[in-house]
């Protein structure tokens, strides 16, 4: 595999000259006094990092900036390209746009990576063997907020899956698998209903699991797949998926942990990338020195991995897995139990500071790596791509939405150069011969392929069926090329066809 080391390469050109330039921003809430402590940590570990403060979240926000952030930050974050990020308020009512989904898709970071371990028993958990990876596609998928209300009854949301999109988390999956010495990666998609998107997600999986021979790879269904890894998480170790199943699976896995409030997470791109802790601004506890700066830490602690200092990083961690287990807790982990001494947020870092050098002797030690980014893309052969039908649209609400009045309509309107082959009614066939108890909206798609002996239909053949439609009355609200790609058909049938 070819990799482009740009990153690591930058990384190193800095680790000469000393301190690596990190933007740094405080956040709301409780944010100041985690980062406060996660700063301390960073120094007493011996963290070589260039502090660059940036103002992000509730302030500007009040300011009238919509985004959260201000312009300037913008340079900040292009030029150290790398993020620690406390967390923030958003504020309730319209016009606000959340800073994570701006950053995210203005920086291209395309890897959510969350890990979910459960601490037991020195913070309880269900799941006392968990200890699993989420990579979440980050981009992609219905996230792309393309969506359209189309009729009346009915409003549509784009999913988008690319080659490219899903080569890159994949590849991401299996480098951070390789880097940190874990032994399996499961792919979840629903690919046995949506074969196109979550198939080509699937496919990409397919191939590059061969390149990764070292490392054991396998695919459930993503329904099965949640069941199983909330019920035996263990099982688990990474898992990759499209990005609104990894919303909801990095979710479960981080609540039933036990130690969400523990969590870390980063976003990571080609570029730039973006630590913090998984959970929110803690309003309730703000100020009170109760918070608990473990979420951040871990953030801070994969930020380090990502500048190249794995070292600091694996010294933090296991400073951090003996303070657990000398039972040094602060209020929120320390909840209902014996024997521990509760500290404040502040305390707790100094805790921790106090044992760096020293290793945990129950729980598993930290094993820190860099993961690369960036890859080149494999190179794929263009396909021969031919044009054989149309779906088009349809807003009817007409004849008591009796398909066979709208078929034969239709039928009228096709010309020698197209056919109608069936209608749907989401999804379903309804045309011709549907069954009269399907229920029907006013949503039609209207299935035109060449007509025998017609040759493969063209634009321009399309145009002139869509011109007979709307010369009829008709109200063609979007179409869909159906296309082959070197002969393989590129689109779905209908239940029913
Ligand atoms: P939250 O995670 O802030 O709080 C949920 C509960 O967990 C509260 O009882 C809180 O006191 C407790 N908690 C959270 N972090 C803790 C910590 N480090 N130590 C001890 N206890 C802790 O979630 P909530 O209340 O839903 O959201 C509060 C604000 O945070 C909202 O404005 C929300 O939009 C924002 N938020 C920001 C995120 C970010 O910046 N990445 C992520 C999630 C929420």
């Amino acid at each position: 595999m070819s990799t482009d080391t740009s990153t690591n390469a930058d990384t190193e050109q800095v680790r000469d000259t000393g301190a690596v330039p990190v933007t740094v921003a405080r956040g709301d809430g409780i944010g100041p006094e985690i980062m406060d402590a996660v700063l301390f940590l960073l120094e007493e570990a011996g963290a070589r990092l260039d502090i660059e403060p940036i103002q992000v979240g509730r302030e500007v926000y009040e300011r009238g900036i919509t985004s959260g952030i201000e312009p300037e930050a913008w340079d900040s974050l292009r030029s150290t390209r790398v993020f620690l990020k406390a967390p923030i308020t958003t504020p309730q009512g319209k016009g606000y746009k959340s800073l994570n989904v701006t950053i995210r898709k203005t920086l291209g970071l395309f890897a959510n990576v969350r890990p979910s371990r459960s601490y037991h028993p020195f913070v309880p958990s269900p799941h006392p063997d968990m200890d699993l990876v989420i990579v979440r596609e980050n981009e992609e998928d219905t996230y792309g907020g393309i969506e359209h209300r189309q009729t009346q009854e009915v409003a549509q949301c784009l999913k988008l899956i690319t080659r490219p999109g899903s080569e890159r988390i994949i590849r991401y999956a299996f480098e951070y698998a390789r880097a940190h010495g874990r032994k399996a990666v499961t792919c979840l998609t629903k690919d046995n209903i949506m074969k196109m998107t979550d198939g080509l997600f699937h496919r990409v999986f397919d191939e590059i699991r061969t390149e990764y021979t070292d490392i054991e790879s396998d695919h459930w269904i993503i329904d099965i797949g949640t069941a199983r890894l909330a019920t035996r998480p263990a099982d688990f170790d990474v898992v990759v998926l499209p990005n609104l199943y990894g919303d909801i699976v990095s979710d479960v896995a981080a609540e039933i942990s036990g130690s969400v409030g523990l969590a870390g997470s980063a976003n990571v791109g080609e570029k730039v990338a973006m630590f913090e802790a998984v959970h929110g601004s803690a309003p309730d506890i703000a100020g009170q020195d109760v918070a608990n700066p473990s979420g951040l830490l871990h953030g801070a602690i994969m930020m380090l991995e990502h500048i190249g200092q794995p070292d600091v990083a694996e010294t933090l961690h296991n400073a951090w897995l003996r303070t657990l287990e000398e039972g040094v807790l602060t209020a929120d982990v320390a909840r209902g139990r014996d024997s521990v001494e509760v500290v404040g947020c502040r305390d707790f870092a100094r805790a921790v500071a106090d044992r760096l050098g020293k290793k945990p002797q129950e729980l598993r030690p930290a094993r820190a790596a860099e993961v690369s980014s960036s890859y080149a893309l494999k190179p794929v052969k263009k396909a021969t791509k031919a044009l054989h039908g149309v779906d088009v649209f349809l807003d009817w609400d007409e004849s008591d939405r009796d398909p066979d009045v709208l078929g034969a309509r239709l039928e009228a309107l096709t010309g020698p150069d197209m056919k109608l082959v069936m209608i749907t009614n989401r999804g379903v066939k309804v045309y011709p011969e549907g069954f009269p108890e399907t229920f029907c909206t006013d949503h039609w798609r209207c299935r035109f392929v060449a007509s025998e002996g017609a040759g493969a239909p063209s634009h321009k053949t399309v145009l002139g069926l869509l011109d007979r439609l709307q010369e009829d009355g008709l109200d063609f609200i979007k179409t869909e090329h159906l296309y082959t790609f070197d002969g393989q058909r590129g689109y779905s049938l209908g239940q029913g066809e």
